[in-house]
């Protein structure tokens, strides 16, 4: 039994490093958001203001270039694993351009694929945002 302990003590750390780190003491202002906190929250407007577009039979916006610099923005928790957060932050990317260059039939379809990678993300490094998250799909 021993041996499995340090597994789930990693996780309950990194809930905590970003969940409550990022939202309750930022909001307090004990803490300034951080550049990808900041960033989130442009894209978390993008895809809101995406999705009403889209159910209005709309086109999407210009595309959001500013998003890729998730890669470089700083985080809150500066113990986030690198390698598995570029994966994500690849996946997430690969999956606004296939939206961005959709055909208008197939918007609705990989627009919810963009959300999809939001969630892949956010289920395994920052579960905090997945309630906001999942109310950003476009009913098909
Ligand atoms: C590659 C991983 C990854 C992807 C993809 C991703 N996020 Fe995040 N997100 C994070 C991390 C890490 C944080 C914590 C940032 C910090 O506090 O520094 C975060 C924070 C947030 C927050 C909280 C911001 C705040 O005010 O503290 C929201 C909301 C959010 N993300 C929504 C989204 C949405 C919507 C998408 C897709 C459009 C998305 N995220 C895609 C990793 C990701």
């Amino acid at each position: 039994m021993k041996q499995f302990l340090p597994i789930p003590f990693g996780i309950l750390l990194a809930v905590i490093a970003c969940s409550s780190d990022t939202t309750e003491q930022q909001d307090l202002g004990l803490k300034p958001p951080s550049e990808l906190a900041l960033l989130m929250r442009d894209m978390t407007t993008y895809a809101d203001s995406t999705r009403s577009l889209l159910m209005r039979g709309g086109a999407p916006l210009p595309f959001p270039k500013d998003h890729a610099r998730m890669h470089t923005a700083t985080a809150t928790d500066d113990h986030l694993d690198r390698a598995t957060f570029t994966a994500f932050a690849d996946n997430y990317l690969a999956q606004l351009k296939v939206f961005n260059e959709a055909a208008p039939e197939d918007r609705k379809r990989t627009f919810n694929a963009v959300i999809n990678a939001c969630a892949s993300c956010h289920n395994n490094v920052c579960p905090g945002p997945m309630v906001r998250i999942k109310k950003l799909y476009v009913p098909l």
